[in-house]
């Protein structure tokens, strides 16, 4: 029987063009799955024709919008998941969800080999290879980019010999990957480290500095999760799309950096996230009303390793596993609303309430009639810098 390959098609040259050339140096068919994340942009009906016209035995879309946001998107929120402190994991949370179609698909049509388009210098390629193996463990991989020497050169010789149906004045400088949760936009002139983002290249968000009315905004939380925008009931996936409108409209949520990839190169990335941002901010500090401090404090430590763990590949390992139940325990007071000013480019809370909270008006206040018994402090102080004051005692003798 001949042997048959699920590849992850974007329906972009690089993807279109694999089709025949895995077909070419395998002899396997190929089954192409389109996965919708969010990302917009094309009809997947028009993608999923093009991958037959391409050559593709099967072709497949499935909508993943919903469990995407619900089920990758919102364990991200209940983490506060930002690497290097900045990037909201955008492309790291999609690909374990096209994976998880991929296997899907692998099995329905009994493939055996998983093919994507990554180059082999970036994450993507650990994120797809060890999220198979993890799912499927006697899968293989191939990656035509990387394995069988797909330049791009060579691609667009390929598409215009083989008459494919790929639009030329489509070939955009940038590498692009987008979904719900953000879009990054890397390679052309942004390799330049100095070269300062253009607006072309944004398509989540609006110019921050033109200006404009501010745009105020209530969200109620429920365990960590959105559930109602200014009243209104809403879902995961429609919290997020809603917020891309809104404080993409602001201008919140670009980001320039310069990030450690697992690989070990360093690279420029530019981001837009203006859902994501909004989002993470304003759970961050409900989270700050509603979670005790050692909890909020160690919090912050298990955060980071989440979210290396996720942007290095591991979604379906074990300890990302047992520390989603961790921030599902502290997410459990995450309750209440947070009113929040989009503009200029930033996402402010300026209100929080919630039924769950710590803040206590007669212990904070520092008008006549407060409940702290002042007195107190003193001799906390005294105890608690006890050990660092016998130490310096000594450190100072003789000096
Ligand atoms: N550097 C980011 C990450 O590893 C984004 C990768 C985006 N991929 C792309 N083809 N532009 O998560």
């Amino acid at each position: 029987m001949t042997e048959r390959v699920v590849l992850a098609y974007s329906g972009g040259l690089d993807t279109s063009v694999a089709i025949g050339w895995i077909a070419k140096e395998t002899g396997a068919e190929v089954i192409a799955v389109a996965v919708d994340v969010g990302q917009g942009g094309e009809d997947l009906d028009v993608i999923r024709k093009r991958a037959l016209a391409c050559g593709a035995v099967e072709a497949e879309v499935s909508d993943a919008k919903d469990e995407f946001a619900d089920e990758y998107c919102l364990p991200a929120l209940k983490a506060n998941a930002l690497y290097m402190d900045r990037y909201p994991l955008v492309s790291a949370l999609s690909r374990p969800v096209i994976v998880k179609h991929l296997a899907i698909a692998a099995k329905k049509h009994g493939a055996t080999i998983l093919a994507h388009g990554c180059t082999g210098k970036g994450n993507d390629q650990v994120r797809f290879e060890v999220g198979i193996a993890n799912l499927i463990p006697d899968m293989t991989c191939i990656a035509p980019v990387r394995d069988y020497a797909m330049t791009r050169d060579k691609a667009i010789e390929f598409a215009e010999l083989n008459n494919l149906p790929i639009d030329q004045n489509k070939k955009n400088p940038y590498s692009i990957d987008a979904n719900v949760w953000g879009r990054a936009i890397e390679t052309g002139f942004l390799e330049d480290i100095w070269n300062g983002p253009i607006e072309d290249i944004y398509a989540y968000t609006s110019d921050p500095r033109v200006t404009r009315e501010p745009d105020e905004v209530l969200i109620t939380f429920k365990n960590g999760g959105p559930v109602a925008i200014d009243g209104r009931p809403v879902t995961m996936l429609q919290a997020i799309q809603e917020l891309n409108r809104r404080a993409g409209a602001q201008g919140v949520g670009r980001i320039d950096m310069v990030e450690d990839r697992l690989v070990g190169i360093k690279s420029r990335e530019v981001y837009e996230a203006p859902g994501a941002m909004a989002l993470i901010a304003a759970h961050e500090e409900l989270a700050n009303v509603t979670v005790e401090r050692e909890l909020a404090r160690f919090g912050r430590v298990v955060s980071q390793r989440w979210t290396e763990l996720v942007y290095d590949g591991m979604w379906f390992s074990p300890l990302k596993r047992a520390l989603d139940g961790f921030f599902d325990d502290l997410n459990s007071t995450i309750s209440g609303e947070i009113r929040m000013t989009l503009h200029a480019g930033r996402a402010v809370v300026t209100g929080r309430r919630s039924d769950e909270s710590l803040y206590d008006f007669d212990l904070a206040t520092y008008d006549t009639g407060d409940t702290y018994d002042q007195t107190k402090a003193k001799g906390f102080i005294d105890i608690y810098g006890m050990s660092s004051s016998i130490a310096a005692r000594r450190d100072l003798q003789g000096k």
